[in-house]
C-alpha cells in the first residue's frame, strides 16, 4: 500500500510554524486525492462543552453516573497517550495486554529461553499474567505480535538509567529482548530491535544505548552486532535469577 505521511501545516487555526505531536496518514489511492488542498476542520459540535461549560454541566447530569475502567483487552491508556504501536511488515510491537497471558506463558515457560536472559522459565499462566501487570506494565516493553497469527511471540524494550544494571548516564538506555523459540533465526529480534533503536533515539532522545549478554549466548550479541552495536571490551557482572549470584556479560554499545 502507498501511504502518504505528513505533518499538516494547515490543521484548524493552529499556526502554520508550530511543531505538532502528530501527523496525518493517506493511503494514495490513484486519481482520488488529485491536487486538491485543503485545511482540516473539527466539528463545531467538539467545542460546545468549552463554549458553554455551565449548560453542558447542567446536560451532564442528565445522564446516568459511569465509572472510567480498563477491560481485558483494551490497550492500557499509556498506550493512546504515548503512540507505543510501531510495526513492520510481519511485525507489530504493542503494549501487552491481560489477554496474552497464556501466548506468555506457552514461550517463556520453555526453558532454552529466559535462562539465556537471566531469568527463570514462568511457572504457570498467573504467573505469566502477574509479569504482564508488572515488569511488561511499563511503557518502554512491549509485545512483539506476529501479525500472521495476532499472537505476542517476544518482548522488546529499554531500561532508563534508573534501572538498569549497568552504569550509565541518564541519557542513556539498556536494550533486552527476547523471542519465542519456534520464531528463532527469521531475523525477528534484529527487526523489532531497530523499532526500538529508532524510537529511543529519535522519540526518547537518548545519546547511548547499551546492551550486554552472556558470553555463552552469541545469538544475542549477534542480535546487536545486525543493529549496528559495538563490542566495548567491557566485561562486567549482572545478576542472572536462575543460578542467583552474578555472571560475567559482554557490554556492547550504539551511539546516536
Ligand atoms: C537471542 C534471540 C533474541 C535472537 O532472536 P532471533 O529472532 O532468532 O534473532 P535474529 O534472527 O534477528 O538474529 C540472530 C542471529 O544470531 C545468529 N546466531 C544464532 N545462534 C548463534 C550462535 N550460537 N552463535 C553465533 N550466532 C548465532 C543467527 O544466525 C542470526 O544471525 P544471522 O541473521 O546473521 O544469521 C533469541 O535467540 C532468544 O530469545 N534467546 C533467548 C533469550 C535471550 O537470549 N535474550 C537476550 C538476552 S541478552
Amino acid at each position: 500500500m502507498n501511504i502518504r505521511l505528513e505533518q499538516p501545516e494547515d490543521y484548524h487555526e493552529m499556526p502554520k510554524d508550530d511543531e505538532v505531536p502528530f501527523f496525518l496518514a493517506q493511503e494514495l489511492i490513484p486519481c482520488y486525492w488529485g491536487n486538491r488542498e485543503g485545511t482540516y476542520c473539527p466539528p463545531k459540535g467538539y467545542f460546545v462543552a468549552d463554549e458553554n461549560p455551565e449548560d453542558f454541566d447542567e446536560y451532564e447530569k442528565t445522564f446516568p453516573k459511569k465509572a472510567m475502567s480498563y477491560n481485558e483487552g483494551q490497550l492500557p491508556p499509556f498506550a493512546a497517550k504515548t503512540k507505543l504501536i510501531m510495526q513492520t511488515a510481519r511485525l507489530t510491537l504493542r503494549p501487552w495486554l491481560d489477554s496474552d497471558a497464556e501466548a506468555l506463558f506457552k514461550y517463556a515457560s520453555n526453558p532454552d529461553v529466559g535462562p539465556r536472559a537471566g531469568w527463570p522459565p514462568h511457572k504457570s499462566v498467573e504467573e505469566s499474567r502477574e509479569i504482564i501487570r508488572t515488569v511488561f506494565s511499563g511503557e518502554s516493553m512491549w509485545a512483539v505480535e506476529w501479525k500472521e497469527t495476532g499472537e505476542p511471540i517476544g518482548c522488546v524494550g529499554y531500561l532508563p538509567a534508573s534501572v538498569s544494571n549497568l552504569r550509565i548516564k541518564d541519557d542513556e538506555a539498556e536494550v533486552g529482548y527476547w523471542i519465542a523459540k519456534p520464531y528463532w533465526g527469521k531475523s525477528i529480534c534484529t527487526e523489532a530491535l531497530q523499532l526500538v533503536i529508532d524510537y529511543c533515539f529519535n522519540v526518547k532522545n537518548f545519546n547511548t544505548l547499551w546492551g550486554d549478554y552472556f558470553p555463552e549466548n552469541p545469538a544475542s550479541g549477534k542480535v546487536m552486532e545486525k543493529c549496528g552495536f559495538k563490542d566495548t571490551g567491557i566485561e562486567t557482572v549482572c545478576p542472572n535469577l536462575v543460578v542467583g549470584a552474578d555472571r560475567p556479560v559482554k557490554v556492547m554499545k550504539l551511539e546516536k
